[in-house]
């Protein structure tokens, strides 16, 4: 298009604005609206409650909905893992340290009266590389007390138990303390009937010194929650190559 033709279609294009009438100019501002309304987006905090389209309020109910859904489906799926995951790895194996004692007697709860410290309840299964439930395995396990001291003359802390036929545990104990060199841990020896004994440990979540120890490994921590009281639970799953 020549110069000379473009300044003619804006001469045309101005006199046809200049006698169009009013109601036609505001139609034409109209249609261009939408272009400019997604660029106002402070808009949405200005208007009242009230003014919102019903179908607005539906579609956050929606979103709200399917959010707390999916979560929901999550945990209830939790509980039975697929077969081969890197949950199934063998649960690593750990120094003993100078502190274990055999012969310990066989109960599952390690509390006593006058004990101080947090209570603490640790759940879970032992079970095979394949996924089966290992019953009747042996669980060995020793800490020291609320104030890092181990108890080397007698079995304060200490105790074994078996696993039930679905290859479950519960240890009923308490937060043990820290000590120099160390964070937070339980010791623990896991034994399927005729297997070798596995000797490991068992870590805190969130501990400072988790940082810092060097026999420390995250594939040992325990989830952990705390109660209301105070108590605290925690899980973990002990995987043997049996
Ligand atoms: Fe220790």
């Amino acid at each position: 298009m020549s110069q000379t033709q473009t300044l003619l279609k804006r001469r045309a294009f101005l006199y046809a604005l200049v006698t169009m009438p009013p109601a036609l100019i505001l139609a034409a501002c109209a249609q261009q609206q939408p272009t400019v309304a997604p660029t106002i987006t402070t808009q949405p905090t200005n208007i009242p409650s009230t003014a919102i389209p019903p179908t607005s309020v539906s579609t956050v109910q929606s979103a709200t909905q399917a959010a707390t859904t999916v979560p929901t489906i999550a945990a209830q799926l939790e509980p039975t893992p697929a077969c081969g995951d890197t949950d199934d790895n063998p649960t690593p194996a750990q120094t003993e340290g100078p502190y274990f004692t055999p012969g310990s007697p066989e109960r599952a709860s390690l509390l006593e009266s006058d004990m101080q410290g947090a209570k603490l309840v640790v759940t879970g299964i032992v079970q095979s590389t394949e996924c089966q439930p290992i019953a009747r395995a042996l669980l060995d396990f020793w800490q020291c007390d609320d104030a890092g001291v181990y108890d080397n003359a007698g079995y304060t802390l200490r105790g074994h138990q078996f696993t039930d036929e679905q290859g479950r545990y519960r240890l009923e104990t308490i937060v043990p303390g820290v000590y120099p060199g160390r964070t937070r841990h339980i010791h623990v020896k896991v034994q399927a009937p005729n297997n070798p004994v596995l000797t490991s440990q068992l870590y805190f979540p969130g501990e400072p010194r988790n940082r810092t120890d060097g026999i420390y490994n995250p594939a040992l921590e325990m989830t952990l929650t705390e109660n209301a009281d105070g108590s605290k639970n925690g899980a973990f799953d002990f995987v043997l190559q049996v």
